[in-house]
């Protein structure tokens, strides 16, 4: 049986496949379709467009012209909405959500007739759920980001998202500033559009995806109002009517040398810690487990080149200016798979010795040293992210060393913790608060299975008595994420989570850690004996619906997250949702 296109895909089975096409297309009629243009190949638009969602706020003018391209070279474009997830309208987390959306996309691809898909995301949570959505459902997909917001201006000072949010705000904590500054600094930081302007969750996220090959060469970093954004849409329609022709599918772009050119260049561009999530989830629908030792031999050899927030100084529309993820690329290329395949259909190779299917952003060899450093002389010698293990974390912990202050990489100090989000929330700025500059803020039970589905909660604030002394730093650890805008000395993702039993279950205010990131090393300074007696909290499931699914289901943040059954190879997973590892 020759496979369906176009309309004719996906058909339901009435037992009469003629009718079923019959009365599909009597029904694309009642739209004002032409028959000749109801013959075209079908590309699919994933909107994501939402009232609460402000990163994707021009996705109608950016579907118009995903639409213009895909007319213009032949097919039919038809738009179809999924769930959207905008990062700071969503509670517990967006996270429990990510896995969702990915199910929202892979169904709808699949359920739907389309030859192709373009994925229209951006703001954090949502190109990860795309791409791992997409190629569960292995049809032809191409990725098209929001892009970044613009900067805006306060008394002469350029402000992004978040990265300053946060530095206002802990200016705000420790005094120096008033309320009436950081209400007006508030209606500064996120001006137009778009996503985040600093190298956040989203901008590495795009970032990755262009390594990926799933995104037209020279787009991730286009900001979101500007006109080569549009052409930059225009093109990926076109892009995804060749894609539909060719049949050129997401498993063939996304193997495990491609996630190895990802994980470069997310370490080259200092990039967020949530993004180690991301691509893990990705390479597991792929079947490709993703070993955090794996990523500290990347990481060692892989330097940070990108002088960006919040690991360096400037912004999104800089690192445009600069050459963008091209010229990182260009960069690395000492370093990457250069056969790995692109949406194109040229390697990195080709992609990265010409510069095809793109805008003329792609197109323009020039770099900006100030903002993209060459491999000889970069930015730190070593990646931005590095794992660590022990017996406070048997399955790894992630710490992005490039924005933690270097005098807390080799420390050991008395535990400060915190038995939930709730808790820290009630006591960390208690003037009673039996608190020193030296010690290590421990927060508990916010990881992947915890009552608040790992929130961003890991950039613990630094207690407001502290503060206010001038402290601006200390070394703060968790089962939480954080937000890729946030700088500091902190660990995440402590694997197994405490709320499945693992180790962090056991610390106590008064304990002794030991962190050495010279030896990839994270200790709970307790005997195997005492480990074993301390009592773990346990706390019951949520009792319905997608919580409980996602409580029920999801795994530990070394294997991204995701549900165990939505990963390519479900009996592969490891069983860590017990604490045991
Ligand atoms: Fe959407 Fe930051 S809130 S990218």
């Amino acid at each position: 049986m020759t496979k369906k296109s176009g309309l004719a895909g996906s058909l339901t089975d009435y037992g009469d496949p003629d009718f079923a096409l019959y009365l599909r297309r009597s029904f694309a009629s009642s739209m004002g379709y032409s028959r000749a243009i109801l013959e075209r190949p079908v590309i699919g638009i994933a909107d994501t467009t939402s009232d609460l969602n402000s990163c994707h706020r021009h996705f109608p003018e950016l579907i118009q012209a995903v639409k213009r391209g895909v007319l213009a070279a032949g097919g039919l474009p038809l738009a179809f909405p999924t769930i959207s997830l905008g990062e700071v309208f969503l509670s517990p987390t967006s996270l429990m959500f990510r896995n969702l959306m990915a199910m929202d996309c892979e169904e709808m691809i699949r359920a739907q007739p389309m030859d192709a898909v373009v994925l229209l995301g951006g703001c954090d949570k949502t190109v990860p759920a795309q791409l791992m959505g997409a190629l569960s459902a292995n049809r032809p997909a191409i990725q098209l980001v929001a892009g970044p917001m613009m900067t805006g201006r306060h008394r002469g000072e350029r402000l992004g998202a978040c990265t300053d949010c946060r530095r206002y705000w802990a200016r705000l904590r420790s005094g120096e500033i008033a309320a009436e500054e950081i209400d007006t600094v508030g209606e500064r930081l996120a001006t137009t559009a778009g996503t985040c302007a600093v190298m956040g969750t989203a901008s590495t996220m795009a970032a990755i995806a262009e390594a990926l090959g799933m995104m037209l060469p020279g787009t991730a970093a286009i900001p979101a109002v500007h006109a080569d954004r549009l052409r930059a849409a225009e093109a990926s329609g076109a892009a995804a009517v060749e894609m539909a022709r060719a049949g050129r599918k997401p498993d063939e772009i996304i193997t495990e040398r491609a996630i190895e050119n990802a994980l470069r260049v997310l370490l080259a561009v200092g990039g967020s810690t949530n993004a180690i999530l991301h691509l893990t989830a990705i390479a597991g629908r792929a079947g490709i487990d993703l070993d955090l030792q794996r990523l500290n031999v990347l990481s060692d050899s892989t330097p940070v080149l990108v002088d960006l927030k919040p690991t360096g100084e400037h912004y999104m529309e800089d690192l445009f200016a600069a050459g963008g993820i091209g010229a990182v690329l260009r960069e690395l290329r000492p370093l990457l798979h250069l056969d790995c395949l692109t949406v194109t259909g040229e390697t990195l190779e080709e992609r990265l010795a010409g510069c095809a299917g793109g805008t003329s952003a792609a197109a323009d060899s020039y770099v900006d040293r100030r903002i993209i450093r060459p491999l000889s002389n970069p930015l730190q010698r070593s990646g931005g992210l590095v794992a660590l293990f022990g017996s406070l974390a048997p399955r790894g912990a992630i710490m992005k060393r490039s924005a933690a202050d270097p005098r807390l990489f080799e420390h050991e100090g008395r535990a400060v913790v915190f038995d939930s989000p709730e808790d820290l929330h009630r006591r960390i700025d208690a003037t009673d608060l039996d608190v020193r500059a030296d010690d290590i803020l421990v927060l508990k039970n916010a990881g992947p299975t915890s009552p608040s589905g790992m929130p961003e909660a890991g950039y613990l604030p630094i207690p407001a008595k502290l503060a206010r002394e001038g402290v601006r730093d200390m070394l703060r650890i968790s089962d939480a994420r954080m937000s890729g805008t946030a700088f500091g000395s902190v660990v995440l993702h402590v694997t197994p989570d405490a709320a499945s039993g693992g180790p962090l279950a056991a610390a106590q205010t008064g304990d002794r850690i030991r962190i050495s990131v010279e030896q990839r090393r994270l200790d709970l300074l307790l005997s195997p004996e005492e480990l074993q007696r301390r009592p773990r909290e346990r706390f019951a499931p949520p009792s319905r619906g997608y919580a409980r699914l996602q409580h029920e289901r999801v795994l530990q943040a070394d294997q991204g997250c995701d549900l165990d059954f939505l990963r390519r190879f479900p009996e592969r997973t490891r069983q860590t949702n017990d604490g045991k590892g």
